[in-house]
């Protein structure tokens, strides 16, 4: 097996918040009373002398084919397995079991951009209908079987949980790759998924303008032929059903239009297929140390159980709420906490298009007064942004929230506050929820109607996860000892991935090994998770996350590989070396600077700027844009030749550079600092 890489430990210029504590809030009683777990008994069979069993609470709120008979595997560590012996359809636990009782009940609101066109109000009734129609057509037509893998690169359009739930009916496992990534992303997971499938759409609204989404899939195609994995059928749904609205041509043979070929497959029913628990669910790209994107494979039983589990006792969700959860569902926080989750409760998720700032920042809440949403999910960034624009806004609207959700990059309190005071109106309980792709759900947060919130920390560990601080030779730190270090698990939980697809050595070494006690060891005690972020422990045990640790930059709560972004860098002719460090932004959180140096016979230029900043977009997609790009005449490095990034990351943010003598070339640093 690989050595692991050892980090070079926690520096203090990557511990991007320096708050101070805070005090506490408290949820309103109208709040409590309602809520989901206000009784401490049941957050106390979440207690540590109840692992595994008390996980058996999520799992409970499911529909099982066949009850599982080992509740955790763990013969094979890190490889734990959930629900053993367990069969069940996700599906199946998400529409068919509401049929009863909800058919005639919205199970999803979608608000197109434009606001000329009407919303559509989907039933569960409805929903059920149009996923059948369309497992039908991916059965017969795509010849797809439970576990063959599917690409999807889709917009925030209702289709794009149709086919989602579609592929969950048959088992066959769905690889949603963000709409604003690149034809070039989406090669790249389509071949490490081997998919002989995509599908996508024609276009779709964002700023006021309709994108051509559909050349993106011929790049994608094309590109995954060259690097060995064919295409054969490419499926495309219409932004606007009947017309087909892309300037890119179809490929005889290949490109298909849903709604022409759907037709041959209405009123058809397909029986749920019954599967393991341990079976794969989806894959969810994300970036990792690496150039190479990692695919998170999910399980069914497991992970669905555990975002239901925590979409009921952590977002509060009940069928009667209209809960509205702004990420995209192209990122794990929109399959886990748009479609599985709420829908698996019964819940109405609400799905928009566009972004929360146009047509003006009024937009989320005119929304949330016309739909009656009491339940708000977003991003800090969202809300920075939001509050940048139109700080006064909410208070125009009739609104109410019960609980407001933050998650994918720390708040800072003064924000926090604002959302508090101005959006939630006083009125609303406030969570901040600390995960990751790789986790399925939450793993910090308050449990709302139990816990204060205490601005800018995520809270305790989840119930049943018991997080801790190890310093980086795997010691703890203790609560009060008020130190940063590594914030691992201790223990495992249903909602953690099962691997990396097709790497399983990767997925031991990335999370496994950092802080393994021993190898052989088949006690779970001795894997803690290594998250990859750095965190302090109040010594009311709340933990709050100060960033990453890695190579990740996280922006506006995307993560972006730094090496996926200096590789892309380094296919412009020109560019020498290449180096890309996070730098603070007042709205995004981190946005990327890259540092490059020539080639020999080339001299920096503005155009070479643009050039640089373009091909990122290509390479990637826009949320790559740098903040700024740096042509240098050389870079920092050490005598061994390795750039500082650490030296570049704190020119850039205008911090001191700190040590610098050990450097091969320290007057480079004056140089570089003169240009910013
Ligand atoms: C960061 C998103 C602070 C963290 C669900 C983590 C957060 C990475 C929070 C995962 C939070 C997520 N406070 N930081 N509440 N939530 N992060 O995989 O650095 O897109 O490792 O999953 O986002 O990002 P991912």
């Amino acid at each position: 097996m690989a050595d692991f890489k050892k980090n070079d430990g926690i520096t203090e210029a990557q511990i991007a918040v320096h708050w101070k504590e805070e005090d506490y809030y408290y949820p309103k009683t109208h709040f409590i009373a309602q809520a989901n777990m206000t009784d401490e008994k049941i957050l106390e069979k979440f207690g540590e002398k109840n692992f595994p069993n008390c996980f058996k609470e999520y799992a409970d709120l499911l529909d099982w084919y066949e009850y599982w008979h080992t509740t955790l595997d763990t013969n094979n560590p890190p490889f734990f397995k959930w629900f053993v012996g367990g069969k069940l359809n996700a599906c199946y636990n998400c529409l068919d079991r509401h049929l009863d009782k909800y058919k005639n009940k919205a199970a999803l609101h979608y608000i197109p951009e434009p606001e000329d066109e009407p919303i559509q109000h989907i039933t569960y009734q409805e929903l059920y209908r149009r996923v059948n129609e369309f497992a039908a057509l991916l059965k017969d037509f795509c010849g797809l079987k439970a576990g063959d893998t599917v690409t999807l690169h889709m917009p925030m359009v209702p289709e794009l949980p149709i086919v989602m739930l579609a592929c969950a009916r048959l088992g066959v496992i769905h690889s949603q790759v963000f709409s604003g990534f690149s034809g070039k992303a989406c090669a790249d997971r389509i071949v490490d998924a081997k998919s002989k499938v995509l599908i996508t759409m024609d276009s779709y609204y964002r700023n006021g303008k309709l994108l051509d989404h559909k050349k993106k899939a011929d790049i994608a195609c094309n590109m995954a032929k060259e690097m060995g994995q064919e295409v054969e059928k490419v499926l495309i749904w219409q932004r606007y059903p009947g017309k087909y609205s892309s300037e890119t041509p179809l490929v005889e043979g290949r490109d298909f239009i849903v709604n022409d070929v759907l037709k041959d497959y209405y009123h058809r029913e397909i029986e749920p297929e019954i599967l393991p628990s341990e079976g794969t669910l989806f894959l969810m790209y994300t970036s990792g140390t690496t150039g190479k994107p990692k695919g998170a494979q999910h399980s069914i039983g497991g992970y669905l159980s555990y975002v239901t589990g925590t979409s009921k006792y952590i977002l509060d969700i009940k069928p009667e709420d209209v809960y509205w959860c702004m990420a995209d569902i192209g990122w794990i926080t929109g399959h886990s906490y748009i479609v599985y989750g709420p829908l698996a409760l019964g819940a109405s998720s609400v799905i928009f298009e566009g972004v929360p700032t146009y047509p003006d920042a009024a937009r989320p809440w005119r929304i949330a007064e016309e739909l009656g949403v009491n339940i708000f999910h977003t991003s800090p960034t969202a809300i920075r942004a939001l509050r940048r624009l139109g700080p006064d806004e909410p208070k125009k609207f009739n609104y109410h929230f019960k609980l407001m959700v933050t998650v994918g990059e720390p708040i800072e309190p003064e924000v926090w506050k604002w959302y508090y005071h101005v959006v939630g109106k006083e009125e609303a309980v406030i969570i901040d929820t600390w995960w990751q792709t790789e986790t399925g759900g939450f793993l910090c947060t308050t449990v709302p109607a139990i816990h204060a919130m205490k601005p800018g920390s995520a809270g305790p560990g989840a119930p049943g996860i018991y997080p801790a601080i190890l310093d980086d030779n795997g010691n703890q730190l203790e609560a009060s000892s008020n130190k940063a270090g590594n914030i691992v698990i201790r223990n495992p939980w249903p909602g953690r991935m099962l691997t990396i697809w097709g790497d399983d050595e990767r997925f031991v070494n990335q999370y496994y090994r950092r802080f393994n006690r021993d190898p052989e060891s088949k006690d779970w005690r001795d894997w803690p998770y290594f998250a990859g972020d750095a965190a302090v422990e109040a010594p009311d045990g709340y933990f709050r996350i100060l960033g990453r640790i890695d190579d990740v930059i996280n922006v506006a709560g995307h993560r972006l590989g730094t090496k996926e972004l200096e590789s892309a860098v380094l296919l412009v002719e020109e560019v020498g070396e290449a180096a890309v460090v996070p730098v603070a932004d007042k709205i995004k959180g981190k946005v990327p600077h890259v540092f490059v140096s020539l080639k020999p016979g080339f001299s920096p230029s503005k155009e070479l700027e643009e050039k640089i900043t373009q091909t990122l977009v290509k390479e990637i997609g826009p949320i790559a844009k740098p903040g700024k790009v740096w042509i240098v005449p050389d870079m920092p490095k050490t005598r061994s030749g390795k750039i500082m990034r650490r030296v570049l990351a704190a020119i850039a943010n205008k911090q001191d550079v700190g040590d610098i003598t050990t450097l091969a070339n320290p007057d480079i640093v004056k140089q570089i600092q003169s240009m910013a």
